[in-house]
């Protein structure tokens, strides 16, 4: 394997110049500033309706965003054991984990395997996706049990999409996000045709919680920090989990559950906002949803994720060439910028990290990849517009976050977040952290000392592996619930446990006698 830092990393030190910018390009990186910033007071606006959307999708009619319960029923304590599988259905890669939860308090160990999700299965038939996911699973337990006699292994399938749940064993896909658009999925219950294609097969494999990855990533980095009370996915898409009190959910009211007991909450805030009451939507962001194969779906998730920074940033160089006066990329073939989600998250992370004043390594990657040369006056413009977009992405993420910390009243708390965006895009961490800051009015830390990193009242921290670990633990808490005979929300607490090793009553697998 190549070693990627070989040399110490390069500081980005760039301070930038506009002084050589002729006066109608400067006009227009002022058109766009204006069009991509998001102030203060906008931000406090979009969190106090972020706010009374949280409470309007926990309410019996409903909101746009889903605020899916996902019968998780409460954080792990850290002594949960056992072995599970992991199956994550990301966007890009598939994989498949067996974890060993230990005796030893919040401790693990993994081994995985990462099969590639092929582009056209994106788009394809319902029987191939489950077709495909179960031959994986299945060459990963030959590769990894050759041999030998299996008990039925308990799997915690990630399954990244909105979908209501009345039991943790089931799932109603609600729709597609993320660019997805499978036929004869959505509307439906995608645990049956799962389970059928691994019976089919003959898998030694029984599903015990489908999870999403936010929650799994609240419960992973719960299990091993006490202050985890939000888990965030900042990726190819955008969301959240937290924890509810049932008593606090209108919408499960009829079940008539302890109004004390907590219960995981999965937003789907990519939702956020669908009637467009507040978000500064721009010409861009209408037409990335215009052509995106669910248009007036996951409205806030088009601005802020992954999968559509690249877009933006290439629907506005367009116009800029096309359009707008400045005709930017003058008498250049343009062939490669016009293909659509042609350049992804990183073509601008890699513009925010490129340290050189004059932007060489930016010039050098527009020719290779799209093969357009662009002046120095052009480079600022690019450089400019790729911190606008990065820098809104982050800001408007910050109100979720806040969102959820001012409904639930916390004052102090830490959030686990995970995703491309969240782990490698240039300044996403500190901008969130600033744009938290404006928006809950800190002057100080929580420890009374200065802000930064340590201090902030609330935190944003890199998670724990969520679809892997948190899959399992999930996994791990229902069948000790089934042992236990706490069955609400699990359709089969019967069959979740035969043919596994948490079937024996004397089994130590799930509920450890000594700590029960
Ligand atoms: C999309 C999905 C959601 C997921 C998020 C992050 O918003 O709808 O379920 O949590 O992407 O992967």
């Amino acid at each position: 394997m190549a070693t990627r830092h070989t040399q110490p990393r390069r500081q980005p030190s760039r301070k930038g110049s506009m002084a050589d910018i002729p006066k109608d390009l400067l006009q227009e990186i002022k058109r766009l500033e204006d069009l991509f910033t998001v102030d203060t007071a906008k931000l406090k606006a979009i969190t106090s309706h972020f706010q009374d959307e949280l409470a309007r999708g926990l309410s019996k009619e409903g909101g746009s965003i889903p605020m899916n319960p996902t019968w998780c029923m409460g954080f792990p304590t850290g002594h949960e054991t056992g072995t599970f599988l992991a199956l994550d259905m990301g966007g890009t890669n598939l994989r498949v984990c067996e974890i060993n939860l230990p005796e030893e308090k919040g401790e693990f160990d993994i081994i995985q395997s990462k099969y590639r999700m092929p582009e056209e299965l994106k788009t394809g038939t319902a029987d191939e996706l489950w077709g495909y996911i179960a031959d994986c699973l299945q060459q990963f337990i030959e590769y990894h049990h050759e041999g030998e006699k299996l008990d039925k292994l308990p799997l915690g399938f990630t399954f990244s999409y909105p979908a209501t749940q009345d039991y943790i064993d089931h799932g109603v896909l609600q729709r597609w996000t993320k660019g997805f658009d499978i036929d004869g999925v959505e509307g439906k219950d995608v645990v049956p045709p799962f389970e059928a294609a691994l019976e089919e097969r003959g898998v030694p494999i029984k599903l015990t919680a489908l999870i999403n990855d936010t929650t799994g990533t609240l419960i992973a980095s719960a299990y091993t920090d006490s202050e985890m009370r939000i888990g965030c996915i900042f990726g190819t898409g955008c969301n959240a989990a937290y924890m509810e009190h049932c008593g606090d959910i209108p919408k499960l009211e009829h079940m008539k559950l302890d109004p004390n007991q907590e219960i995981a909450i999965n937003c789907e805030w990519g939702a956020f906002d669908n009637e467009h009451k507040i978000l500064p939507r721009t010409q861009y962001d209408i037409i990335i949803d215009k052509d995106s194969p669910r248009p007036g779906q996951q409205s806030f998730e088009k601005m802020v994720a992954g999968l559509y920074l690249g877009e933006l940033f290439r629907l506005v160089l367009l116009d800029l060439h096309e359009v707008a006066h400045v005709k930017i990329f003058e008498g250049q073939d343009v062939s490669s910028l016009k293909k659509p989600y042609s350049l992804d998250a990183s073509f601008l992370s890699d513009i925010e990290n490129d340290p050189f004043e004059n932007l060489s390594e930016t010039h050098d990657r527009f020719e290779k990849a799209l093969g357009i040369k662009c002046t120095k006056p052009e480079l600022e413009l690019i450089r400019r517009l790729a911190e606008l977009i990065g820098t809104r992405s982050a800001r408007l993420s910050a109100c979720g976050v806040a969102a959820i910390c001012l409904k639930k009243n916390y004052k102090t708390c830490h959030v686990g977040a995970d995703g491309s965006v969240f782990n490698k895009y240039p300044h996403f961490k500190a901008r969130g952290a600033q744009a938290l800051k404006e928006i809950l009015d800190w002057d100080k830390g929580r420890d009374g000392k200065a802000l930064g990193k340590g201090h902030d009242p609330v935190e944003i921290l890199p998670a724990e592996d969520g679809s892997g670990v948190g899959a399992a633990l999930i996994a791990a808490l229902t069948l000790k619930r089934v042992q236990e005979g706490k069955v609400m929300g699990i359709r089969d607490p019967e069959g979740m446990l035969k043919g596994t090793k948490a079937a024996d009553p004397k089994s130590k697998e799930v509920a450890p006698e000594s700590k029960k």
